[in-house]
């Protein structure tokens, strides 16, 4: 993404939402090198829905479904999209809201807590693996990797970041060689090992990639977007006490509602790739064929064109336009499960205290970018 000193004044990358609004302010799509960023809403809405032009196919490693376009990609989204339907993400909610639980519990009360570390990782950790029937002892194993996976996005190194991937699918493999000697247990795992596209099985490589891409990126995704959460809840009463209402209440639509509300106006999950499939003019731009494209959903999500004040949180008001978890064919097929997740969670704390509260003695801390969010979020539960 270029120098971001060279943004505006010399701004520091604090907080890189800000960098994004002021370049948004003077251009939908802004251009680095030759990568083409789209920022404003409406560009990035229909680049999103425009698969012919804005091809998913950015590496030549096939990522299922990421990567795929067109038929192959419905072919393969259609397997992905049976094992994540609402009557199976109900089926989870018990499970989650175990681990939410256990996890609030053995939690201090009075002292600083990391909710990062100490609730999103093992929450999403113990969520998934629930999911998808991993063993608890793979706990450590994927907690470092997420880690790890973080550091290498950081440091921007292709090299550092293909030996972490490379790293993860060893796990996978490992775990589904296991798998293939043991009797057949009833899990999503040992479903995908019998499962097959366009009428034939899916290869181990298919299998450990549709693996790779719900687990690797996803398991960061919900962890830091409990540490988003957190920190908005801490840091806004007003907002905390209107959330506790409605958890007194059981309204499941309205904190899902509040969640993603959360998510849009500090989105996390900064941007996805595409490559220009041929010469094209958006938001003023003329963009030519061959050339790296990146949606930026935390721009877009903040663009006051669409939500006025960026800031405002409005749930009901703004969920049409929430691009959280993006939109056309390559829509996230997880968003159910997330929003199951994050709700059970933000349940299970604010049942569990009477109050959270930023900590006073460290300040929250802010990821390095590429990575959105937040890296460090101290607070106290009372
Ligand atoms: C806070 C959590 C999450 C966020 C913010 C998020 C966001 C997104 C976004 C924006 C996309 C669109 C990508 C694109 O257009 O290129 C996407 C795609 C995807 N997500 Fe999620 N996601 C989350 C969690 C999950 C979970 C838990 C799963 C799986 C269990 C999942 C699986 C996927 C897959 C497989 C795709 C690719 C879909 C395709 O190419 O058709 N996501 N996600």
């Amino acid at each position: 993404m270029g120098d971001p000193s060279e943004v505006g004044s010399g701004r520091a990358w604090e907080d890189q939402r800000s960098i994004y609004d002021a370049l948004r302010t003077e251009s939908a799509v802004s251009h680095d090198d030759d990568t083409w960023i789209v920022l404003r809403h409406a560009e990035v809405a229909s680049a999103a829905t425009d698969p012919r032009t804005f091809s998913s196919k950015v590496t030549t490693r096939r990522a299922i479904p990421n990567s795929l376009d067109g038929a192959e990609h419905a072919s393969f989204r259609a397997v992905v999209d049976r094992y994540l339907t609402g009557e199976r993400v109900d089926r989870e909610e018990s499970q989650c809201r175990k681990h939410a639980a256990a996890i609030v519990d053995a939690l201090p009360r009075g002292v600083t807590v990391k909710t990062i570390a100490s609730i999103g990782i093992p929450y999403a950790v113990r969520t998934q693996s629930s999911w998808l029937g991993w063993p608890p002892e793979l706990e450590d194993e994927l907690v470092g990797w997420i880690q790890d996976n973080h550091a290498a996005t950081r440091s921007g190194n292709r090299h550092t970041m293909s030996a972490v991937a490379e790293r993860f699918d060893h796990m996978i493999r490992a775990l589904l060689e296991k798998r293939q000697g043991q009797a057949v247990t009833c899990d999503v795992t040992s479903e995908l090992l019998g499962d097959s596209v366009d009428g034939r099985p899916l290869t181990t490589e298919e299998i450990v990639s549709i693996l790779r891409n719900w687990t690797a990126g996803d398991l960061g995704s919900l962890a830091t977007s409990v540490g988003v959460i957190v920190h908005f809840l801490a840091s806004t009463p007003e907002i905390q006490r209107e959330v506790r209402a409605l958890v007194e209440v059981g309204d499941h639509a309205a904190l899902s509602a509040a969640a993603e509300e959360i998510l849009r106006i500090d989105d996390p999950f900064v941007s996805n790739r595409r490559v220009a499939t041929r010469p094209v003019s958006l938001g003023g731009e003329d963009i030519p064929g061959g050339c790296p494209v990146v949606l930026n959903w935390t721009a877009a999500n903040r663009d006051p064109l669409v939500f006025g004040d960026p800031d405002r949180y409005d749930p009901a008001g703004n969920a049409d336009a929430n691009l959280v978890f993006g939109v056309g064919p390559h829509v996230c097929p997880g968003r159910a499960l997330t929003l199951m997740e994050l709700r059970v969670i933000i349940e299970e704390l604010l049942i569990r205290t009477t109050w959270i509260e930023p900590a006073a003695d460290r300040p929250a801390v802010r990821e390095t970018p590429p990575v959105g969010g937040w890296a460090c979020v101290p607070v106290v539960l009372r």
